[in-house]
């Protein structure tokens, strides 16, 4: 462990049995790296980097890093970068949730194991910032999150593209035959040609308005464009900020807060925001003993309006978010629903930051409370005998004439089986039935992935059905959109009621009541219930990182983190 009243290189002794022999073993060898000893007497910020070649999210972390370094020097620290793993969304198999834990302790375990006063953690594509915030609340170190900032939009013809909601669009366009190979593949060079993370409302960008509300990331940072000048300038205020912090302490602790959880739930909210920041906030919350439950984001859900018009809700991107007022703005017209004696890592409450806020705002993209987009919240938890530990349906990016509606079971009983059969021409299905996917939540083989944007059947698609009632254990993509409930708990593969759907059975879901149920008789379930086997692989038969994560993951509802992780009370 860190003595707390050392600083800079004297923390946290490697133990060698003899202390002055590790102060001066320690020296010696920092000193190889070329600084001067005055140098060395500086308190340290550390920097946690997290850019990869397989990351092309964060593809311009070597330029932040300078940027990051500058600042720590202005603030009288000294700055030393360390890598930390790093999670490209689309390069992980065989999901990136599977290994955010993993990132989460890497940080963790980093953070406290070196010498270091302060840290900075660069993160952005999805996974990162929460595993980043998720360890950085468990060391409880003072920390800052600096986001990548999102990618530019590009061009195809005259339509405007950005990753990855438009990537999703155009290949609903190709399964349904309305454009052609050459299309597909011209598209595919365009969809993300900058630096930076998905360029809409997706889980990157969600979480990093998440982390600005929080009071992690400094003010009006959130959504500064990956390759924008002002990216480098909060990248070098964020070194600044956390040399500061070391004369004047601010844990993450006293940062993510019950009250700063809620506003964090309430921009969310608002956002129209990815629903895997349900289980992100949820896990962070959970580092420092901090529930969030379905039915407190109902109550929040039923009071917050959806105020940003991004895709995949709405139509802009997040360089239009940024140019228009960006969190700041979002914040403002929240106020009245906000705590606002939460503190940031500058040390100034939301109040403060409120008062001091310049005011813009463009109403293209971000509405009044006023006149709001939607009046109540994007993302609802449904509960029923289909889901009694809730389910998730972002209703701001669904079709409302299915919410409350009865349809009959279609169930593919794992990824392998919807792959099979989805696009079967003799798939017994039409519009009105509800699509069941089981066995693709936390606990199963392929790890909750983001594979509960069911695709629609091509006899389907290709007939112009563009939304169905999609349910199941698995995640989906923040850039997606679509009448899909997720994250259903307890999953199929503990043997959670999804588990004991057939086809044929009749399911209803209602948005207004809340509710997801079953409509099977508890003699029959009982019976279903008896013949059910588990289908997941034994831990015996695992090793490693794969062992330790089927033992320790929990449900959707408690963020998927691991067990073991939660504080010891
Ligand atoms: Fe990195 Fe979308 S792939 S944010
Ligand atoms: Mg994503």
């Amino acid at each position: 462990m860190s003595d707390e009243k050392e600083q800079g290189l004297a923390r946290g002794l490697t133990n060698y049995g003899d202390r002055d022999f590790s102060v001066y073993l320690r020296n010696s060898f920092a000193a190889s790296m070329g600084y001067s000893r005055e140098v060395l007497k500086k308190p340290i910020v550390g920097i946690a980097n997290s850019f990869s070649g397989f990351n092309n999210c964060h593809r311009h972390f070597p330029e932040l890093l300078e940027a990051v370094k500058r600042g720590v020097l202005l603030g009288g620290g000294l700055p030393l970068e360390f890598p930390t793993i790093s999670l490209g969304e689309v390069f992980l198999s065989p999901t990136s949730l599977k290994f955010r834990n993993l990132m989460s302790m890497d940080t963790e375990e980093m953070i406290r194991a070196q010498p270091m006063d302060a840290v900075v953690m660069m993160g952005g594509c999805d996974k990162t910032v929460p595993a980043q915030l998720m360890g950085a609340a468990s060391a409880d170190l003072p920390a800052v999150q600096l986001v990548a900032g999102p990618m530019m939009t590009s061009r195809y013809g005259d339509e405007r593209l950005g990753a990855c909601t438009d990537c999703r669009r155009f290949w609903g366009k190709y399964r349904a035959g309305e454009i052609g190979e050459p299309e597909i593949n011209d598209i595919e060079g365009r969809l993300a040609t900058t630096a930076g993370t998905c360029a809409v409302m997706g889980t990157a960008s969600t979480m990093a308005c998440i982390a600005e509300t929080l009071g992690m990331s400094l003010p009006g940072t959130a959504a500064i464009p990956a390759v924008h000048a002002d990216r480098l300038r909060a990248a070098e205020a964020s070194g600044l900020a956390a040399a500061r912090m070391i004369a004047n302490p601010i844990r993450p602790s006293e940062v993510i807060t019950e009250k700063s959880i809620e506003n964090a739930l309430r921009v969310l909210l608002a956002l129209g925001g990815s629903t895997n920041a349900i289980i992100h906030l949820t896990a962070i919350a959970g580092r420092l003993g901090h529930t969030i439950s379905l039915e407190r984001l109902n109550e929040l859900s039923d009071t917050t309006p959806v105020l940003v018009n991004l895709k995949p809700v709405g139509s802009n991107y997040m360089e239009d978010f940024f140019f228009a007022g960006g969190v700041g703005a979002v914040l403002r017209e929240l106020k009245p629903l906000l705590h606002l004696d939460t503190v940031s890592v500058t040390g100034e409450t939301l109040g403060d930051r409120l008062e001091q806020d310049p005011g813009y705002v463009d109403r293209r993209v971000i509405s009044g409370a006023d006149a709001p987009l939607e009046p109540v919240g994007g993302l609802v938890a449904l509960f029923g005998n289909l889901a009694p530990r809730g389910a998730i349906l972002k209703r701001s990016a669904a079709d409302s004439s299915l919410f409350e509606k009865e349809g009959r079971a279609v169930v593919f009983s794992s990824l392998a089986d919807l792959a099979s059969r989805v696009d079967d021409p003799d798939l017994d299905i039409t519009a009105d039935d509800f699509m069941v996917l089981q066995n693709a939540g936390p606990k199963s083989d392929s790890g909750m992935p983001e594979a509960g944007y069911l695709p629609i059947p091509k006899k389907l698609s290709s007939k112009g059905v563009k939304d169905m009632v999609r349910i199941s254990d698995a995640r989906m993509s923040g850039t997606a959109f679509g009448t899909i409930v997720l994250h259903v708990a307890p999953e199929a593969s503990i043997g959670g009621p999804l588990a004991l759907v057939r086809t044929g059975d009749r399911i209803k879901i209602s948005v207004a009541n809340k509710r997801l149920d079953l409509l099977v008789d508890e003699a029959e379930l009982e019976r279903r219930r008896a013949e059910w086997t588990p289908s997941i692989q034994p831990l015996d038969e695992r090793r490693g990182y794969d062992r330790l994560y089927a033992s320790e993951v929990t449900q959707a509802d408690e963020g998927c983190d691991f067990e073991m992780l939660k504080p010891v009370s």
